[in-house]
């Protein structure tokens, strides 16, 4: 693989410690553990994914001019391997007799019991003639009580927002290529303190387009919220209050409906999974009712049926832990694809109206449908009855995020 082809996350991994951004107290702790070795022999670096775990160590080998032996679990189960590792530096066949440090990279994956697990790294802490680091993004798990015992510990942060940022600019011009300052702030703040995963979206901003990109981060974040939303109506117990949980997301409810139906089967099953199914049935009888006759009122009907209607289905709620799933891919794809050929041919046909170039009558995408949503416009607007549909569809869905709670007030 040339450079060219490598992803960012390789391409630009830092190389030397004093690049490594945000870490100063850890780094020197590092150094300390270093100096004082063999006080302690294992040293955890314990923090959040892409803090820069894997490669302070990496750096710091080759800053301490030792070579890096990366150890991994199946290591843990073979005996002579482990012995050749241990062998101190004198017996080592190796010609150039360096030192080593020996890598025992994201942890949190090791057993607590079988053989090739904690017990097999702690006895390697206990016999090793060469500083050992250990890499993990929770250390606190109770299976590891006794290995934070025989280590030093060392926290790596999350990084802040502007460090993340002054990151991504500076790989932006390394590879000769810029971005709006916006989509790059959006990068920094989404990542969550992960240079990783702040990387990987720089570049599938650069690979995709900004445009798509923004809208993809926009989606993923919709789903991240669903998931939540979905665990409190199938698995809490109901409450008056299951009937706003819709409101925080800004996926619109003919979205939520296919979620739900996606669903149901892995969380129920026998009556409660019938009763559930009854609810979205009738919930979708109210769907039908609102395209045809357009009476918004039944909105809060379907939001009804769709949050307290699955809730109270049953009243045995499980705690397990549900890998929700996205509404058959195919179906979403379709919905997609209908939804954007409409939405760009009403933009088209909205901007050629008010004399804005179609980027511009994009921002007032969100508002559009509110602005649209009116017989005298449309017609104007030479609107035909599909995106008539589309705009009915979004504008109400715009009132119902808006208006539910005023609705219920009153
Ligand atoms: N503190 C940092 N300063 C600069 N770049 C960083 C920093 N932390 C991570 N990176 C960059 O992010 C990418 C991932 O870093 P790294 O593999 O070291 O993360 P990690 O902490 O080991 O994550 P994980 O827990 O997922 O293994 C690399 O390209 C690295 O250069
Ligand atoms: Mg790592």
């Amino acid at each position: 693989m040339t450079n060219k082809q490598l992803p960012l996350i390789e391409k630009y991994r830092v190389k030397r410690l004093e690049d490594i951004k945000g870490q100063d107290l850890a780094i020197q702790d590092i150094k300390t553990f270093f100096k004082a070795f063999p006080r302690k022999k294992a040293l955890i670096l314990n923090g959040p994914a892409g803090t820069g775990k894997t490669s302070v160590t990496i750096a710091l080998a080759k800053e301490l001019n030792l070579e890096l032996f990366e150890l991994n679990a199946s290591d843990l189960r073979n005996r002579a391997k482990l012995e050749e590792i241990l062998k101190p530096a004198t017996l080592q066949s190796s010609l150039f007799n360096k030192g080593k440090i020996i890598l025992m990279d994201e942890a949190d994956g090791i057993t607590a019991s079988d053989r090739g697990g904690l017990p097999e790294l702690i006895a390697v802490i206990e016999k090793t003639h060469f500083p050992i680091i250990i890499t993990a993004n929770d250390i606190w798990q109770q299976k590891f009580s006794l290995l934070r015992q025989k280590c030093q510990l060392v926290n790596l942060k999350e990084l802040k927002d502007s460090t993340i940022l002054e990151i991504l600019k500076s790989v932006l011009q390394k590879e000769n290529k810029t971005i709006k300052l916006e989509t790059i702030q959006t990068i920094a703040k989404k990542s969550r303190g992960d240079v990783r995963s702040a990387l990987n979206d720089l570049e599938a901003a650069l690979s995709v387009g900004e445009d798509e990109f923004i809208s993809e981060l926009y989606e993923r974040e919709k789903e991240e919220s669903i998931f939540n939303l979905l665990k409190v109506v199938f698995q809490a117990p109901t409450d008056k209050k299951i009937i706003d949980i819709y409101n925080s997301t800004e996926m619109q409810i003919d979205e939520i409906m296919l979620w739900v139906e996606e669903n149901i089967p892995k969380e129920y099953s026998g009556k409660a999974l019938y009763k559930a199914f009854e609810s979205l049935s009738k919930a979708d009888v109210f769907k039908g009712r609102i395209y045809r006759q357009q009476y918004w009122r039944f909105l809060v009907y379907q939001n009804f049926l769709l949050s307290a209607g699955i809730s109270s289905a049953t009243k045995l709620k499980s705690n397990k832990f549900t890998q929700y799933l996205r509404p058959s891919r195919i179906l979403k794809i379709w919905m997609s694809n209908q939804k954007n050929a409409k939405k760009k041919s009403i933009i088209e046909k909205y901007s050629q109206q008010t004399h804005m170039s179609k980027k511009k009558a994009q921002k007032y995408n969100f508002f559009l449908p509110l602005i649209l949503n009116n017989t005298n416009i449309q017609k104007q607007l030479d609107i035909d009855e599909k995106e008539q549909e589309y705009i009915q569809e979004k504008a109400g869905a715009i009132i119902v995020s808006a208006g539910l709670n005023r609705f219920r007030e009153n």
